[in-house]
């Protein structure tokens, strides 16, 4: 007899019967309204019919067309899709499955185009689980203890976490790029730096969005010293910010873009983009993969982007994202737990800190599994595990929200007891 391995640490006790847009329904009978969306991949809702009907009548006419070896029409339909919102010049686009798998292909290539064998990435970032991936994540040390020695070549600057160093975003922006500047001469020369990786929200790394000053400092930074600037745009792009990638609410461009998750509403599959004259400066063969840009999920790609466009679920995550943010920052007016309410678009974070100032994960970690009890999904994340973060699906309603929005007040108030100052009291 086997059983899952205990290596596997799940977040909710809930096992799935079905899913539909916002809500899972599990075999306990219950109906949970799901603010996961497989940790922001179901980007169209759960078995969305367009994508259902794609992936359906793909599987029966090609499943695996390996791709080293035949070419197949989904991944030509992807491709020339996913040309309809990259950034102008990024024409040129390699799969694979994973968004760990996409961020190494990155590395390679910003290796490979530079000569140069140094990486750059900033505290909090989550880029992966894969060793090589693992090895650029700094969001916590859970992702890398024990399995050392990790990839070489790695030096981490500040990120500007404002709310960390008790500072306002412009000072926090300015320190953490002196930090950069400071790294480029004490620790990986330009001459020596391939990339700079950051994602335009850290995910993981506690739901924080990305100052626009700092990745338009760091676009500077790179073009002045030949440096490639990739966005890993696995958990912010496809939408989710309220923009079509989460890069586009700063003016910087990438050199290298990588997506994954909400690209293909659960289907598996990851892409990185680059310019045609980047990419050749890598060899032919030089990337690859047995199931890279499978038939199925890229077929399932396609009616992704058409329902994005379709339904307009950009401005839907923009203003559902304003809403739930708006009635998180109502909320935390009840709980001085509550430390910091931040987010953009349908990425949401709660941070819960201890009188004195330090991470309170202990009440993260119960609230999180209070709403649970409420029938509402939510993670945590962070690298101190004290924040709760909400990601709907860009399909979320208005309605889906409010209710969101009471349940998760439920689950903090059975955790932390009723507020002091009761809703709607003073306002
Ligand atoms: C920003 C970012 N990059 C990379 C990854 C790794 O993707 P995967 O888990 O598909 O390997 C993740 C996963 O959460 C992510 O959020």
């Amino acid at each position: 007899m086997a059983s899952l391995s205990p290596v596997l640490k799940q977040a909710t006790p809930v096992v799935v019967d079905h899913a539909f847009g916002s809500w899972i329904f599990g075999t306990d009978g219950e109906q949970y309204l799901d603010f996961t969306t497989g940790i922001g991949v179901t980007s169209t809702g759960h078995c969305h019919p367009k994508v259902v009907a794609a992936a359906r009548e793909q599987v029966g006419k090609i499943i695996h067309a390996q791709y080293t070896t035949v070419m197949h029409k989904p991944l030509l339909e992807l491709t020339e899709k996913l040309g309809e919102v990259l950034p102008a010049g990024l024409d040129s686009v390699f799969y694979a499955n994973s968004g760990s798998e996409a961020v190494e292909a990155a590395i390679r290539l910003a290796r490979m185009a530079t000569g140069r064998p140094n990486i750059v990435v900033f505290q909090g970032g989550f880029h992966g689980r894969t060793v090589a991936a693992a090895s650029l994540t700094t969001a916590g040390t859970k992702f890398s203890a024990g399995f050392a020695p990790l990839m070489a070549g790695v030096h981490m600057s500040a990120f500007p976490h404002a709310y960390r160093y008790g500072m306002d975003e412009a000072s926090a922006v300015a320190f953490a790029l002196r930090e950069l500047d400071y790294l480029l001469k004490t620790r990986t020369a330009p001459e020596d730096t391939a990339a700079f990786l950051i994602e335009p929200a850290l995910g993981d790394g506690g739901y924080i969005p990305t100052p626009p000053a700092f990745m338009d400092g760091l676009r500077d930074r790179a073009d002045r010293h030949g440096i490639k600037l990739i966005f890993d745009e696995v958990q912010a792009g496809v939408g989710r910010t309220g923009k079509f990638w989460g890069h586009q609410h700063s003016h910087a461009a990438p050199d290298i873009i990588i997506t994954a998750k909400g690209i293909a509403s659960g289907f598996p599959i990851s892409a990185i983009a680059a310019s045609t004259e980047t990419m050749s400066k890598a060899w032919p063969g030089s990337q690859g993969g047995t199931y890279g840009g499978n038939a199925v999920s890229a077929a399932a790609g396609v009616a992704t982007l058409e329902v994005i466009e379709e339904e307009g679920l950009v401005e839907n995550a923009r203003l559902r994202g304003n809403q739930m943010l708006a009635g998180l920052k109502e909320i935390q007016t009840r709980f001085p737990t509550i430390g910091n309410v931040r987010g953009i678009g349908l990425m949401a974070g709660i941070e819960f800190t201890a009188p004195d100032g330090t991470a309170d994960a202990a009440t993260a970690g119960a609230v999180q599994q209070a709403t649970v009890e409420q029938r509402l999904l939510t993670l945590t994340c962070g690298p101190e595990g004290n924040v709760v973060r909400l990601i709907p699906a860009l399909i979320v309603t208005e309605a889906e929200i409010a209710t969101g929005l009471e349940r998760f007040e439920a689950a903090v108030s059975a955790v932390l007891g009723a507020p002091a100052i009761p809703a709607g009291v003073g306002s």
